[in-house]
């Protein structure tokens, strides 16, 4: 389905978004794991939270919606059923690398499947590490999906330096690293998500500017009620578009403040962006807020090293927010984003060359800059919602609109994007 998105006036009125897709994965994991019921209130209600769903229901578990709240009967330690189907993550990686880990202790045969993307993105990074701890796989010579777990006679306990900045690596060891009695470590250099750690209350110390998080079986999670703040990934196309609009005021509720994850505020308003944190609040350890956003002038900055892994979900929108505010935009340091749902370096360039603009592709990232030079563009999302969203956004700033190609994928993050969009702009 190709999208027609046409050029807005201003934008107000108030949005309570659906729960952070990280969150919720893990709200659903932890429920599942631990014996007994846990009740999710506001969980994400994209297709990727909803693969992660259906693989442990492939394991026995059972769950209904009560209201707005999902009730999870949780099977507790190794009492999962060997499933008789493949366990299908869809497009979703955070299913795929968290369920490896958990998988890698389980007692019988798994095989994780996944869609066409999916299928391509790297395993190595999670299969690597679980190896030194025992587990047993088989995958592609590529070491990509599918994916089979074997069972193994006993995992051990190892301390792991991430080569990669990666919360799906670090949280694949921790679940396995749960099942045991010593305790796993995981060293990451660069900080990443920390959902896994902060929800599980998990020890962590900061030594020579790296972060060791450790998980044993005393972090095995027991049932608990979770409320799930609203996806800041999914705000950050809303407060965009608001700064962007003139005359503009959008209120966005409950939405996640978790420190790793705010980035994208940090990173806008040093652009000189016009967001008001307020009624802050903390449920399972995770912190939520109030943004208030108004329409602001934009001015360029540069993106730091550090700031890559807190940020790389938004840097798609963060680009758009660039080119039509400000008209340049560069990124370098953030290779990772080749092996996102696409790879949303080629993705970008792409798109931002369809606009005629100056596109420079580097390993590590692009420098977009220049003015527009087609009024009628027809943007490629790649199949990737948040490639699909980005170009949405700056697609209501152009002089005749924009049209994104197979724009349902946004089902994954956030289906209901477009009746989001109209509230606001009605
Ligand atoms: C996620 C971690 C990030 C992020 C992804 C969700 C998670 O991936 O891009 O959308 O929930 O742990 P990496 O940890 O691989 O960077």
């Amino acid at each position: 389905m190709t999208q027609e998105f046409n050029k807005i006036g201003s934008v107000n009125g108030e949005l309570a978004l659906p729960g952070d897709k990280s969150i919720s994965h893990r709200a659903v994991i932890f429920s599942c794991m631990a014996e007994g019921i846990s009740e999710i209130e506001n969980l994400s209600n994209g297709e990727d939270v909803r693969s992660t769903l259906k693989c442990f229901s492939e394991l026995g578990v059972t769950s209904k919606w009560e209201k707005d709240k999902l009730i999870i009967e949780g099977k507790g330690f190794k009492n999962f059923n060997a499933p008789v189907n493949n366990l299908d993550a869809g497009n979703s990686g955070t299913t795929a690398r968290l369920l490896t880990g958990f998988l890698s202790a389980q007692p019988f045969e798994s095989t994780l499947i996944g869609d066409e993307s999916l299928s391509q993105r790297p395993m190595k990074r999670v299969i690597e590490p679980l190896s030194l701890m025992g587990a047993k796989f088989s995958a592609t010579p590529k070491l990509t999906l599918p994916l089979t777990v074997h069972p193994s006679e006993k995992l051990i306990p190892i301390t792991y330096e991430m080569p990669v900045a990666s919360a799906q690596v670090k949280s694949s060891l921790l679940l396995a690293g749960l099942h045991l009695e010593q305790e796993t470590c995981v060293i990451e250099a660069e900080q990443t998500r920390n959902h896994t750690e902060v929800m599980l209350g998990l020890k962590f110390e900061e030594k020579e500017g790296k972060r060791f998080i450790y998980s044993s079986l005393k972090n095995y999670p027991s049932s608990q009620n979770y409320f799930v703040p609203s996806d800041i990934s999914s705000a950050a196309f809303f407060i965009v578009l608001t700064l962007l609009a003139k005359n503009s005021e959008v209120i966005l509720r409950h939405v996640s403040l978790n420190e790793t994850r705010t980035g994208v505020i940090s990173v806008l308003k040093e652009m000189g962006a016009n967001i008001e944190i307020t009624n802050n609040q903390t449920s399972n350890n995770e912190l939520y807020g109030d943004l208030i956003v108004r329409s602001s002038e934009l001015h360029s900055i540069e993106i730091s090293k550090e700031i890559i892994p807190n940020i790389i979900d938004e840097i798609p929108v963060l680009s758009a927010a660039s080119v039509i505010g400000i008209g340049k935009f560069e990124i370098r340091n953030a290779s990772e984003l080749r092996v996102k749902e696409s790879d949303r370096i080629s993705a970008l360039v792409h798109n931002y060359k369809i606009l005629g603009l100056h596109v420079e592709e580097f390993p590590d990232g692009f420098s977009v800059s220049g003015t527009v030079q087609n009024e009628n563009p027809i943007f490629e999302s790649f199949h990737d919602h948040r490639i699909a969203m980005a170009f949405a956004i700056l697609s209501m700033f152009l002089k005749n609109g924009g049209n994104i190609s197979n724009f349902d994928c946004v089902k994954i993050s956030n289906p209901q994007f477009l009746e989001q969009v109209k509230s606001l702009t009605k």
